[in-house]
């Protein structure tokens, strides 16, 4: 019910292993509305896995591609000329671009997930598929990005906090901050 007034995309940002898609996926079937994930997108564009794209193309390549495909998530109208009602889940960098993140904040409700370093490690030691954690000690990494990326992540409207555990506090609290 909550979510008929919205006619904006949500958007979640945050950091690598917060849990963007995982939350992001619940909060669509609540709304029922659809789900993307940013990232899933991207590869699709461009037929690359993002370890790929970056060892291709470099980084900065990457954060062009995203922000276009961002900004076509975002700007796509939903059935009947309905806003673009949907969540997306965007790569843990999206929202640091500036030029991503002010269509974002223009254009949709942004969510900040975050969490303690030791949850993004445990998450994030799931999958290999993270070309920033390849290299070096993925706890130094996480916690220097964490740091350079607050105050990026700090102008979303609305911060959540997500524990260690499982995602119904965090979905409760997102629904809170929407509401
Ligand atoms: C990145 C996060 C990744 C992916 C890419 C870069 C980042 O997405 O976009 O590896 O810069 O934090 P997730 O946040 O879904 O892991």
């Amino acid at each position: 019910a909550m979510a008929r007034r919205i006619d904006r995309p949500v958007v979640l940002v945050g950091m690598m292993g917060v849990g963007k898609s995982s939350v992001g996926k619940r909060l669509a079937t609540l709304f029922h509305w659809p789900f993307v994930d940013a990232d899933d997108e991207i590869e699709r564009a461009a037929q690359m896995s993002i370890p790929e794209i970056f060892a291709t193309h470099g980084e900065a390549y990457f954060r062009d591609g995203e922000r276009r495909v961002i900004a076509r998530l975002i700007q796509q109208e939903g059935p009947n000329g309905s806003g673009a009602r949907r969540v997306i889940a965007t790569g843990g960098g999206a929202f640091v671009n500036p030029e991503t993140r002010s269509l974002i904040l223009e254009r949709a409700i942004a969510v900040w997930l975050d969490s303690d370093i030791d949850t993004l490690i445990e998450r994030t030691a799931r999958k290999d598929n993270r070309p920033l954690l390849q290299q070096g000690d993925p706890r130094e990494t996480l916690t220097r990005l964490r740091d350079e990326r607050r105050e990026a992540y700090a102008q979303a409207p609305i911060h959540v906090v997500s524990g260690s555990g499982p995602h119904g506090r965090t979905i409760a609290k997102v629904l809170q901050g929407i509401g």
